[in-house]
């Protein structure tokens, strides 16, 4: 039995699904970041980020990851601005067994459609700063890597289940 599976990564890469298909696979537990803030809210992100701001997610974000990391047998799916707000990066950092889906830009662009576009705030016209600012991010807290640009949903969780399963 795992204790929990992070999977950390920018928007669009894949995190939920492969997050559900993997813990499917090795029978634990599936939880998202994102939506666990919306039913706890009762709001959706985008109208979070539109009310109370950035700031006041990244603090909802950190609570609920606090509160998630210590659970056993779960698979954690984050959302992809997670280590840009320091504790939660230092929390990350201190953590065993986060996952990184990395991928290109190219990659990213090709797989959110414009509904998955319109419900992330944060996709606006800085998308590709932001996404080359957090690579490093993402590599420093990262205990494993899945190149995802050439491999499908199924081989992505394929590839977690082998090293964790
Ligand atoms: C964000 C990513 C989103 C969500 C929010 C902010 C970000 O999650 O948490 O819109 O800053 O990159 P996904 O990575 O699941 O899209």
């Amino acid at each position: 039995m795992i204790n929990c599976l992070i999977l950390i990564g920018f928007m669009g890469v894949g995190k939920t699904v492969v997050g559900r298909q993997a813990a499917n696979a090795i029978n634990s537990k599936f939880l998202d970041l994102d939506e666990v803030i919306e039913k706890n809210t009762n709001q959706t992100i985008k109208e979070i980020f539109k009310v109370d701001g950035e700031s006041v997610f990244r603090e909802l974000e950190y609570d609920v990851l606090q509160s998630s990391i210590t659970l056993d047998n779960y698979v954690i799916s984050t959302g992809g601005g997670i280590i840009e707000f320091s504790k939660s990066y230092k929390l990350l950092q201190d953590t065993e067994q986060v996952i990184w889906l990395k991928a290109s830009f190219e990659t990213i662009k090709n797989r959110l459609n414009s509904d998955d576009i319109h419900s992330r705030p944060l996709f606006d016209e800085t998308v590709f700063d932001r996404f080359n600012r957090r690579q490093k991010m993402y590599e420093t807290v990262a205990n494993f890597t899945v190149e995802v640009d050439n491999l499908s949903i199924a081989e992505v969780a394929e590839t977690i289940i082998n090293r964790y399963g």
